[in-house]
């Protein structure tokens, strides 16, 4: 897809397939899309992420594939939107991770992600019904770190962070701490202090899989400056960025803005796309399996 050539062609060295293929993408005058897909296989690879404007050309490229004869698509989305609105907090609000999975569900046949944001969901699976996989930016992350910087502390915004956190520090061989966030508002956020004796004589890392507004780092970098701690290295596994946060972030203390590959930004400097070929081999070859034993 348009924006995922990179990740593409990344992707197809690991894979092999017989072709790449680039979506044809247009917008008409009135915002209708144009969609050609020029080639045919009976089993594609879609590489697209999905952030919210995404979805709809996905869908398109997914039909005039099948339209071309593929009997089997696989998504792989380094990025997966549409998952942390997993609850319903008032009366009326549609639990969309669970809609967006059902219509992502019924478009492609399997999917591979990078670490989706599961914070009331325990598994894809509670809501998507094809199979999925998981690849994990941990030992990425990790292989970063221990290249560019010596005694970290990894410091977790909020109570989800911890299960990217505590993996990136036990590979790093590195202590860790969890914050506590509240979020008032979608850009009104505070983050509690770090305790300074974990901070000393570190580097701190502050890692988290989403960095959206900007808020949730820019809080959490305050706080471990107030509490004593050096400019802290953000890291994000997706560097969604709705705001210009970059600039805030570096304002508010931080040292560097760092994130995966999985969008593309300009303060991509971790390659994931290792692991995402390894998961998405492990359903390309299940599902090969599976063909097999049907005959
Ligand atoms: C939510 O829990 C996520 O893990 C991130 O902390 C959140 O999406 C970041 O959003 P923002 O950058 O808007 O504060």
């Amino acid at each position: 897809m348009p924006g995922c050539e990179q990740h593409a062609a990344r992707l197809a060295a690991r894979l092999a397939p017989r072709a790449v293929i680039h979506a044809e993408l247009r917008e008409f005058p009135d915002g209708e899309i144009y969609v050609r897909v020029d080639g045919h296989a009976a089993d594609a690879v879609i590489v697209s992420s999905l952030r919210a404007q995404d979805f709809l050309p996905l869908a398109f490229v997914a039909g005039g594939a099948r339209d071309a004869g593929a009997r089997r698509i696989g998504l792989i989305a380094p990025y997966l939107g549409y998952l942390r609105h997993d609850a319903a907090f008032r009366d009326g609000e549609a639990i969309t991770a669970r809609h967006f999975a059902r219509l992502v569900s019924s478009t492609v046949d399997w999917l591979a992600t990078v670490d989706p944001h599961l914070h009331r969901l325990g598994s894809l699976s509670e809501v998507y019904t094809i199979p999925t996989a998981v690849a994990r930016a941990a030992p990425a992350i990790a292989q970063y770190l221990k290249t560019h910087y010596r005694d970290v502390v990894v410091v977790g915004p909020d109570a989800e962070s911890a299960q990217w956190v505590q993996a990136v520090a036990e590979q790093c061989g590195a202590p860790s701490i969890i914050l506590a966030k509240t979020r008032r508002g979608d850009r009104d956020v505070s983050v509690t202090l770090p305790p300074p004796e974990i901070l000393r004589g570190r580097t701190p890392i502050i890692v988290d899989d989403i960095i959206s507004t900007g808020r949730t780092m820019i809080e959490a970098t305050k706080v471990v400056r107030a509490a004593g701690g050096e400019p802290p290295v953000c890291i994000a596994i997706h560097p969604v960025f709705a705001d210009a946060a970059v600039e805030a972030l570096r304002s508010a203390g931080a040292r560097a803005v760092i994130s995966c590959n999985t969008l593309n930004h300009s303060t991509n400097q971790i390659c994931v796309a290792d692991a995402l070929a390894e998961a998405a081999m492990s359903l390309h070859q299940h599902d090969d399996d599976h063909h097999d034993q049907r005959g």
